[in-house]
């Protein structure tokens, strides 16, 4: 969570009003992974101090502010070097307010100032030995310490370059970060790391970059700081210019889509790498060296487009990306399913399905919406590998400290790639010698890095805070996953064929299933002044359920609930009665009787549910007045047709009651911590 973004041009010239503006859209493109508040630091005209504003809310708030606050004049005096840091808040330590909102100060003459995202955990112990030496706190965040302690430094080791200083405080804390740093006793310098959050460098230049690498300088000192002892200096000092031309801006952000619209030459950086800015050469540090670490970071070039990470017609992103589900479908299959000779191809897992084949047990792991596409696949997965599946959400997980074995295949399930629950259990099985296979949708993520192999599931970046296509695309890599392990099975090609021809079918089924959006509207003005909704299915079905009645909670703020119909008389049959909001899934598929039977349950208790049936299914429908038809596709592939209508329902029901859908309250997209 927390979004930080920061802007160094060198002999470009910029005023600081273009530099503000480029901090606020980088805001903007990172806005979804939290927003509580927001704030930015440049320098003051005459360069010697550095002047913040920060606001409580949404970017457009600081965006206002600084509109106001800095009118033209000698703002727009273009600079030829400067540094801006920017920050979109979604708040751990501390309440939103513009006192917690980054960037922090290290003292009130701002001489180093920084931008956070993650969280410092052992902050109460340098906040104890910093108020020891003087230093008073003003803000409740963890992130204050962080920009006191690289001020304490400078203060006790004066001839320390600014990645130094830096350097050895990021030795002092523990936890999860991404920084940027800017000081003013360092004009023109940045400095930024991270550990367990995600940070990227991006570059931009006027010609072609003649490097595709920087290289790593290693220093060797690590020392703790408990007392005011001079720290050994690191030998890392040399400094390499990788880039032949001199005009270059650089950028810092927890990620690519603030930047590809200004350049796609990016260098993910690794956890405790020391990226900084002098002379506009960047070097990157680390301070120990170990066997394996290679000798340079690689410049890689996003793929991704700008049209991807804009709203282009639709009013939200959300609604944007359930649209696009026909194309992320098939952006997941494509390259990956031979249709015509019924064969499937995962570059990224493909010599490793022998050791997967001969594993104990299937291990899939995920929050939120990615864990449900591990329920909705789970039956297929046990059919097609005839091998036990566990499925498991990454908190409880840990939680259990459950065992884990060499021979366990363990899958880790996320769309950001950076959820801490799912990286703390990713790294839990492998410590145990698991085989780690990570099922992403953002390349050079965390999860994809520290995975032996996996699938990227190639569905687009995914900006509205709730999951929709990255969900439908995770449904069907696991599905693909499922028939490439079943490829040798002669049992099992019958089933494997029918699979294959509804996945071909698919996206044109999923346009058809878009084209009830209005129909749901309507359904949508009946439920959306209701306390509660009731989503019930079995089989196959149940994970739309879960991930309906989570759509419709985190949307609307609506109590939801998704219920295994088979529980239905165990319990929350108690809730229905002729005021009680119920959907129900009834499809033709083998729980179809027993689907029947919890339908007839909800009606003789007065309560009258929609019910989403297959097309023509006229017996189906003959229980309700209020239905909604979709395709007929084989069993297993149901629950990506029965999803979206709920995806478009909570939607509606969200535009309705007012709520921002591309940012419900109190939540944020890239979940960094525990
Ligand atoms: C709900 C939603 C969340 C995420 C969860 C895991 O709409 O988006 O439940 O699915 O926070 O996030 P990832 O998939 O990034 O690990």
């Amino acid at each position: 969570m927390c979004g930080i973004f920061a802007y160094l041009n060198y002999l470009t010239p910029k005023s600081r009003l273009e530099v503000l503006d480029l901090l606020v859209t980088g805001l903007k493109r990172l806005e979804y992974r939290g927003y509580d508040s927001t704030g930015v630091a440049i320098d003051s005209p005459d360069s010697k101090n550095i002047v913040m504003v920060k606001r409580t809310g949404k970017v457009k708030v600081l965006e206002d502010a600084i509109l106001e606050h800095f009118s033209g004049g000698e703002y727009s005096e273009p600079v030829m070097t400067h540094i801006g840091i920017a920050h979109t808040r979604w708040a751990t330590h501390g309440v939103p307010c513009e006192r917690n909102s980054h960037p922090h100060r290290s003292d009130e003459g701002n001489g180093f100032v920084v931008v956070h995202n993650g969280i410092i955990t052992n902050y109460n112990d340098v906040k104890t030995f910093l108020a020891k030496r003087g230093y008073e706190f003003e803000s409740d965040t963890d992130t204050e310490v962080f920009a006191k302690l690289v001020h304490h430094l400078w203060k006790t080791h004066p001839t320390y370059s600014f990645r130094e200083l830096v350097e050895q405080a990021i030795l002092q804390v523990e936890g999860a970060f991404a920084i940027a740093v800017k000081s003013k006793h360092f004009p023109g310098e940045c400095v930024a790391s991270r550990r367990s959050s995600p940070l990227l460098v991006a570059i931009k230049t006027k010609t072609r970059l003649a490097t595709d690498h920087i290289p790593i300088l290693y220093g060797k000192d690590d020392k703790k700081l408990t007392s005011d002892q001079v720290l050994p200096r690191s030998d890392s000092t040399s400094e390499f210019m990788p880039l032949e031309e001199k005009e270059v801006e650089y950028f810092f952000a927890s990620d690519a889509s603030a930047v590809i619209e200004h350049t796609n030459r990016v260098i993910y950086l690794e956890d405790d790498d020391v990226a900084a800015v002098r002379d506009g050469t960047l070097s990157i540090h680390r301070l120990k060296k170990s066997l394996d670490d290679p000798h340079a970071r690689e410049i890689t070039t996003l793929k991704m487009e700008i049209q991807q990470i804009m709203k282009g017609n639709y009013d939200y992103f959300m609604q944007k990306e359930i649209f696009e589900q026909p194309d992320s479908v098939v952006n997941t299959m494509r390259g990956r399913v031979r249709f015509d000779g019924n064969a499937i191809v995962l570059g990224g897992i493909k010599d490793y399905i022998p050791e997967i084949k001969r594993c104990r047990r299937l291990m899939l792991i995920g929050c939120g919406t990615s864990y449900h596409s591990a329920v909705a696949t789970r039956q297929l997965l046990e059919e097609l590998t005839e091998l036990p599946v566990m499925v498991e959400l990454a908190s409880d997980f840990l939680d259990r400290n459950t065992p884990i074995f060499r021979d366990d295949v363990c899958f880790f399930i996320s769309q950001s790639g950076e959820t801490a629950d799912t990286l703390m259990a990713l790294r839990y099985c492998k410590q145990r010698g698991a085989l780690i296979v990570g099922i992403t949708n953002t390349v050079g993520s965390s999860i994809c890095r520290e995975s032996h192999c996996g699938v990227h599931i190639n569905a687009g970046p995914e900006i509205g805070v709730a999951s929709t296509k990255a969900y439908t695309s995770q449904f069907i890599s696991l599905v693909m996953f499922a028939l490439v392990m079943s490829e040798d099975r002669l049992s099992l090609q019958q089933r494997r064929l029918e699979i294959l021809q509804a996945l071909s079918n698919l996206a044109d089924q999923i346009r058809e299933v878009l084209k009830l959006d209005s129909k749901v509207q309507e359904l949508a003005k009946d439920l959306y002044q209701h306390k509660s909704l009731l989503i019930m299915g079995r089989g196959y079905n149940f994970a739309t359920c879960l991930e309906g009645a989570l759509k419709v909670k985190e949307l609307t703020y609506m109590h939801s609930e998704g219920i295994m119909a088979g529980e239905l008389k165990h319990g929350p049959l108690a809730l229905v009665d002729d005021s009680m909001p119920v959907l129900m899934i009834v499809l033709r598929d083998p729980v179809y009787v027993k689907c029947m039977n919890a339908l007839q349950q909800v009606t003789s208790r007065k309560g009258c549910p929609v019910i989403i049936c297959e097309e023509g299914d006229e017996e189906t429908k003959a229980f309700s007045s209020r239905h909604l038809e979709i395709p007929r596709t084989v069993d297993c592939l149901q629950g990506i047709l029965t999803v979206i209508p709920m995806q478009l329902l909570s939607y509606h029901i969200a535009v309705l009651r007012g709520c921002d859908v591309d940012c419900p309250r109190n939540l944020a997209k890239s979940v960094t911590v525990e």
